[in-house]
């Protein structure tokens, strides 16, 4: 019989609503195949929920939502360790803020947790801690590759260097793929008003497109690679310089209304910079410490290259120190994104049914 595995997801958005849908195509193959029963058990965003202990029909979980009873996420994980006796794991598909208490309190009740939210991982270094300490003592899994490069196998892959001894001495890259969406639409000359608003159409941008712009969701994610990599960063430490100033007043729509003011200062900088045979690039650099900006690179070189939403992770340690080890690909997007959280999920799944079954 297959292992059942129960999943409580919060957050059915850009990211959310692929995640369950490509669960849901899969899951024939994964129970033939793997012997696991991935069980959606209640998908809830900020104001609804479905809640059905016994398993959601995945092709009508739309149509089932209702009011949430409790504005308490808590109450439902509480709820859910009660009526849920199989294995479960809370996937955090939310942009929310305050969410390390929760994801504690979670792994203390027996749920995994498999976040594409960064927010509780690049806060200050204790919330960090606090969570890797939690997982231990739980046991439980806290896993969260999508919350950098989105898809591409980053932390993994930083994990396996630092696991097996090797020493990290810096990672630089292109960590943004909206960014990079950005600069590459600027290499062709494109308004930058357009190609932003392409990028939220594609949804390859934060929610809210000034947490991209500010810099502040690439300082997350060298927070969260140097924190991987072992060292102690809080974030004020970031020596951060936005890829363009924005005002916090106003909601995202009278922002975006305004983007076009920006259009002519952004073509006189990418018309400078390829008058000197370069491209402009928002580069992050994680050694001693992290900083991001945008800076001037070889119109030929692996940043240079990049098109569309791609991003690049450059490895330089110990053992790759001639020729730093190159992680690259698509770094936004519904699906890809999606499917990397779907990978979390099945490496947790894999390991719990080896348990179950006392393999
Ligand atoms: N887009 C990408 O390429 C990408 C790549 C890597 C990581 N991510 C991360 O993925 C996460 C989701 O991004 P998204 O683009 O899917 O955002 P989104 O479209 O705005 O969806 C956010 C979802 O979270 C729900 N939500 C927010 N606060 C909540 C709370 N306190 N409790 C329960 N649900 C809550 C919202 O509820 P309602 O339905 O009620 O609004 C919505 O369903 C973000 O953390 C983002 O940084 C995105």
């Amino acid at each position: 019989m297959a292992v059942p595995i129960a999943i409580l997801q919060l957050g059915k958005g850009t990211v959310g609503t692929p995640l369950i849908g490509q669960i849901a195509a899969q899951s024939g193959v994964i129970r033939e195949r793997l012997g696991i029963e991935l069980r959606y058990v209640a998908i809830a965003g900020r104001i609804e929920v479905v809640y059905r202990p016994a398993g959601i029909e995945l092709s009508e979980w739309p149509r089932q939502l209702e009011a949430r009873k409790t504005t308490s996420v808590v109450d439902l994980i509480d709820q859910i360790a009660r009526d849920v006796a199989h294995p479960k794991i809370l996937v955090d598909a939310t942009d929310a803020e305050g969410m390390v208490a929760l994801h504690a309190r979670a792994m203390a009740s027996g749920f995994h947790v498999v976040t594409c939210n960064k927010k509780p991982l690049a806060g200050p270094l204790a919330d960090f801690q606090r969570l890797r300490a939690q997982s231990r003592a739980a046991r439980r899994h806290y896993l969260h590759e999508v919350t950098v490069g989105a898809g591409l196998p980053v932390i993994g892959t930083l994990r396996d260097l630092v696991d097996s001894g090797d020493q990290i001495i810096s990672i630089e890259g292109c960590f943004s793929g909206t960014l990079n969406f950005l600069c590459a639409g600027l290499d062709r000359e494109r308004p930058f008003s357009e190609i932003l608003t392409e990028a939220r159409d594609r949804g390859y941008t934060e929610p809210d497109p000034r947490e991209d712009l500010s810099g502040q969701d690439v300082a997350r994610k060298a927070l969260i690679l140097a924190r991987e990599a072992g060292l102690a960063v809080e974030p004020q430490a970031v020596a951060l310089s936005p890829f363009c100033e924005v005002g916090r007043d106003g909601d995202v729509g009278s922002f975006l209304a305004a983007a076009e003011e920006m259009d002519g200062g952004f073509a006189r900088r990418w018309r400078e910079a390829a008058g000197r045979k370069a491209r402009l690039r928002y580069v992050a650099t994680v050694d001693q410490g992290c900083g991001a900006g945008l800076r001037e690179v070889p119109a030929d070189g692996p940043m240079g290259c990049l098109r569309g939403a791609e991003n690049v992770f450059s490895f330089s340690t110990a053992r790759y120190a001639d020729s730093p080890l190159v992680v690259s690909g698509p770094g936004a997007g519904p699906e890809v994104t999606a499917a990397g959280a779907f990978g979390d999920i099945l490496r947790v799944a894999r390991a719990v049914a080896c348990e179950e079954r006392g393999e």
